[in-house]
């Protein structure tokens, strides 16, 4: 997609880089990340009207510390150094970075010396979040302080006729009460940005973009319910009607009502071409007896694949071929990125629905490569989507598989379905759901002893997960009050036959992750 206007964040490994990306959209502007070492060339290319500099782990003296082409700072283009990037800029410029006697981890109270420009509007005194074990001791050259700490002399610079500032605070981060302003007053009073980039501004563009894209080509797009893909059938069913076709794969894995539900909405009330195919004898066959969780994942994905391509080639048949496949992949699954290598171990096998674009043959169509999480759910609601599928949270591919423990069958599949339905109702009622990233049900394979009236039970144990989570990358269990928990207990065991024993899981991640398997 063509930008009018792009912020440019180069990354240097900090946690927050991502962060910084948000919030400079949250304010209008639309940017991208991209490795810190990326060429002038490019640069140039993406012409931005402002670049940042983020943190990072390294100290600028270490051999082999992560650097830009000292040319970034000679573009003529504004630069503002967080962190690690302030002690870039001190470093390329002629200053000097000191290992700091006292590290500073946390909160610090920021006093603002020069409150025009980049802290313009900022209270005398104010909270800030600091990281680091280095800092500034000599100014560089044309530099002037414009803050300090308590711990830091030198906590903000300036060079106001280069447009180069640095800040030793993180403004990213929310315990940072005015780094917005900070970044705001950066993106408009330092570049001069206008900040018209938003969810309708998208909308309008990659409608138009995929128009001229497409042609009279056909669109395939599996569709599955949860946001990412719900959002994208929407979005192209606006931008080319009918060349648009859904497959609905009910794998017998999903939440009670679940694919009714995708069914109702996305054919009845958006008039969207949508195939259901009831795939559940098939799946639950090749499940019959595993146990492994890689292997129910691995079985997972293939039989989708597999059902898909004959589903395909059907609708194909009666109506023409299909050039492109739709996918709802999101900005953090492509920024390439220092701090974004993915663990080089398998942790779980992810199955959406990779594989299926080399083995078809297929075009890709990902409009939401540039998108967070956060901006495909405004999407959604600028498209009209409901509520309830906007807020939706996440469930992984292979469904109730991962969630029931052990062997998956019919019996053990339904008990979870209504003990999960349970959960998620009281959750809703107390008015918890959009605070929990997630939370959901797990069928234990373990059976416990329990009394009922003056009879012994012997019966299964479930687990209820609920976790706060930004990114999914790291998570902790939601300090759910424990009247709610009394109550999604008591009605499990009460209303529904087979279940004697309720747990709450408390583990956070890492170590455990989200899902049990
Ligand atoms: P874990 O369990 O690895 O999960 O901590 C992190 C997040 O990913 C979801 N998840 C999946 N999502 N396909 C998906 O699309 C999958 O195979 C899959 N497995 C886990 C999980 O629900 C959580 O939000």
């Amino acid at each position: 997609m063509q930008h009018s206007e792009l912020l440019l964040v180069l990354d240097f490994g900090s946690q927050y880089t991502q962060l910084i990306a948000r919030r400079v959209r949250e304010l209008g502007v639309y940017s991208e990340i991209h490795p810190f070492n990326i060429s002038i060339d490019k640069i140039r290319s993406l012409r931005p009207v402002g670049i940042i500099l983020s943190g990072g782990p390294s100290s600028v003296y270490e051999s082999g510390a992560p650097k830009p082409s000292p040319e970034v700072l000679n573009l003529g283009i504004p630069v503002l150094g967080i962190c690690y990037g302030l002690q870039l800029i001190a470093e390329q410029l002629g200053g000097k970075v000191d290992s700091f006697a006292r590290r500073e981890f946390g909160k610090a109270v920021l006093h603002v010396d020069r409150d025009d420009d980049l802290l313009q509007g900022l209270d005398g005194s104010t909270t800030v979040w600091m990281s680091h074990g280095d800092a500034l001791s000599q100014m560089p050259e044309g530099f002037e302080p414009i803050a300090h700490s308590e711990n830091a002399p030198i906590c903000a610079i300036r060079n106001s006729s280069k447009r180069i500032f640095g800040v030793q605070f993180h403004p990213e981060v929310a315990h940072t009460l005015q780094g917005k302003k900070v970044l705001a007053n950066f993106l408009f009073n330092v570049c001069g940005a206008r900040g018209d980039w938003t969810p309708a501004h998208f909308v309008q563009q990659s409608t138009k973009d995929i128009r001229a894209r497409i042609g009279s080509a056909r669109v395939l797009c599996a569709l599955s319910g949860g946001v990412d893909s719900s959002v994208l059938a929407v979005l192209l069913h606006e931008a080319i009607g009918d060349q648009l076709h859904c497959i609905h794969i009910n794998n017998g894995l999903m939440r009670n009502g679940e694919s009714d539900e995708v069914v109702e909405t996305f054919r009845k009330s958006y008039h969207i071409q949508l195939t259901y195919v009831d795939a559940t004898e098939i799946f639950l066959a090749r499940l019959e007896g595993v146990t492994d969780p890689e292997t129910k994942r691995k079985i997972i994905g293939n039989t989708f694949i597999e059902v898909f391509e004959i589903e395909a080639k059907k609708i194909a048949g009666s109506d023409g071929a299909f050039e492109y496949l739709a996918q709802g992949t999101l900005y953090p699954d492509v920024i390439e990125s220092t701090s974004f290598k993915g663990p080089s171990v398998t942790i779980k096998t992810h199955h959406n629905v990779g594989g299926l674009p080399e083995k078809m043959n297929f075009k890709l169509l990902e409009p939401f490569r540039e998108l967070f999480k956060d901006e495909v759910r405004e999407v959604g609601t600028m498209l009209g989507l409901p509520a309830h599928f906007i807020e939706r949270h996440p469930f992984p591919g292979p469904g109730l598989a991962v969630r029931v423990l052990g062997e998956i069958t019919r019996e053990r599949l339904d008990l979870l379905r209504k003990a999960d339905e349970i959960f998620i109702a009281e959750i809703r009622n107390a008015g918890l759901y959009n605070d929990i990233w997630q939370a959901f049900v797990v069928l234990l394979p373990v059976r416990s002893v329990g009394v009922m009236g003056d009879g012994r039970t012997y019966e299964y144990t479930v687990a209820l997960r609920a976790v706060t989570s930004v990114d999914g990358m790291t998570a902790d269990w939601s300090r759910i009050p424990s009247d709610v928990l009394a109550k999604v207990s008591n009605r499990i065991t009460n209303e529904l036959r087979g279940i004697n024993r309720v747990v709450y899981d408390i583990s956070t991640k890492p170590p455990a992750t989200i899902e049990w398997e």
